[in-house]
C-alpha cells in the first residue's frame, strides 16, 4: 500500500514536471551545465533569495547572430545503408524524439536545428527567437519495416499543427510545426496528409512543409534526452518508482522553482525566448 502511494506521487509529480514542459527542465539543465563550479546545493541555498536569483548573468546576453547562405543548403548527410531520412519539427524536440524513437522500424533518431539563417547555430543562439531555426527530429527509418505514413500519423497524432509558432506555453519561431522532406515521393505523402488532418480539424492548420534543408545536430546533452531520463531523474513517462520520494520531491520542487523564476514569470513578460 505504501508502494501504491509512492507511485501515486511519483506520477502526480512527473506529469506536473510535464506540464511545466520542456523549458523548465532545460532551464535546469542549463543552470547546471554552464557553470561547472556551482553545484547542486550552491544552488538551493539560493533557492529563497529573489534577487540573487535575478542576478544570473547567462539569461541576459544575447548572441550575435551572423546570417550564412550554408545554413539554406540542402541536407546532404547521408543515411546508413538501407535506411531513409525524414524530419519533423513538432514543438519541444525532447518530447518528438522519444516518440519517433518507439516506433518499430525507425533505426535511429537525432534532435538539431534547421531552416535558419545561422551556420551552425547554438541552442542559446536558436533561443533568441532570432535564427529562424526550428527544433527538430531527424528520424532515419527502415522503409521495409515502417511507412513514411506511420511517421506522419505520428507527427500529426504528436502536437497542435494549428498555432503558429507555438506549442503551449512554448513560444518562438523555434518550436513551429513543420514537416521536411527528403524526395518528391515523401513531399506527396505529406501534403497529403495535411488534406485529410484538416478534415479532422476546425482550425487552420499552420504546418510548413519544406525541403529538408542543413541539419545541425544540437548539443549533446539534448540528444536521446527523456529516453536518457532514468540517469538524470527526468524520464518522462516512467515515474521513478525506486527512486527515494524525498530525492524526488526536491528535484521536483527544485525543476518547479526554477521554472517559476526563470519560465512562467519572464515568458509573461515576453522574455521567454532568453530563458528557454
Ligand atoms: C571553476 O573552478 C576552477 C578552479 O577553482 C577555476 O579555475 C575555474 O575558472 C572555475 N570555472 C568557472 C566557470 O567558474
Ligand atoms: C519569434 O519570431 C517570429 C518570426 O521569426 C515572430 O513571428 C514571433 O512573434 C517571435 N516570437 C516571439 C515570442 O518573439
Amino acid at each position: 500500500m505504501a508502494r501504491f502511494g509512492r507511485w501515486v506521487i511519483s506520477l502526480l509529480l512527473s506529469l506536473y514536471i510535464n506540464h511545466l514542459r520542456c523549458f523548465t527542465i532545460t532551464r535546469t539543465l542549463t543552470l547546471l551545465n554552464t557553470s561547472p563550479n556551482r553545484s547542486l546545493s550552491h544552488l538551493s541555498i539560493k533557492m529563497g533569495s529573489s534577487s540573487t536569483a535575478q542576478e544570473e548573468p547567462q539569461l541576459v546576453d544575447t548572441p550575435a547572430i551572423v546570417p550564412s547562405p550554408l545554413a539554406q543548403e540542402p541536407d546532404n548527410d547521408v543515411p546508413a545503408p538501407g535506411n531513409q531520412f525524414a524530419e519533423f519539427a513538432a514543438g519541444c524536440f525532447w518530447g518528438v524524439e522519444l516518440a519517433y524513437q518507439r516506433i518499430p522500424g525507425v533505426t535511429e533518431t537525432e534532435v538539431g536545428y534547421t531552416q535558419g539563417i545561422s551556420h551552425n547555430p547554438s541552442y542559446k543562439d536558436v533561443c533568441t527567437n532570432t535564427t529562424n531555426h526550428a527544433e527538430v527530429v531527424r528520424v532515419q527509418y527502415d522503409p521495409n519495416e515502417c511507412t513514411y505514413e506511420t511517421l506522419l500519423d505520428l507527427f500529426w497524432s504528436r502536437h497542435d499543427p494549428t498555432t503558429l509558432n507555438r506549442q503551449g506555453k512554448l513560444v518562438g519561431a523555434q518550436y513551429r510545426s513543420g514537416i521536411y522532406f527528403y524526395t518528391p515521393e515523401q513531399e506527396k505523402l505529406a501534403r497529403e496528409s495535411l488534406e485529410n488532418q484538416q478534415k479532422k480539424l476546425e482550425k487552420k492548420i499552420v504546418s510548413e512543409i519544406l525541403p529538408a534543408k542543413k541539419f545541425y545536430k544540437a548539443e549533446e546533452y539534448h540528444q536521446h534526452y527523456l529516453s536518457k531520463g532514468e540517469k538524470s531523474g527526468h524520464a518522462q513517462t516512467q515515474p521513478s518508482i525506486g527512486r527515494p520520494l524525498f530525492y524526488q520531491l526536491y528535484v521536483t520542487l527544485f525543476e518547479i522553482w526554477v521554472g517559476r523564476r526563470k519560465g512562467c514569470k519572464r515568458m509573461k513578460n515576453g522574455y521567454s525566448i532568453h530563458t528557454t
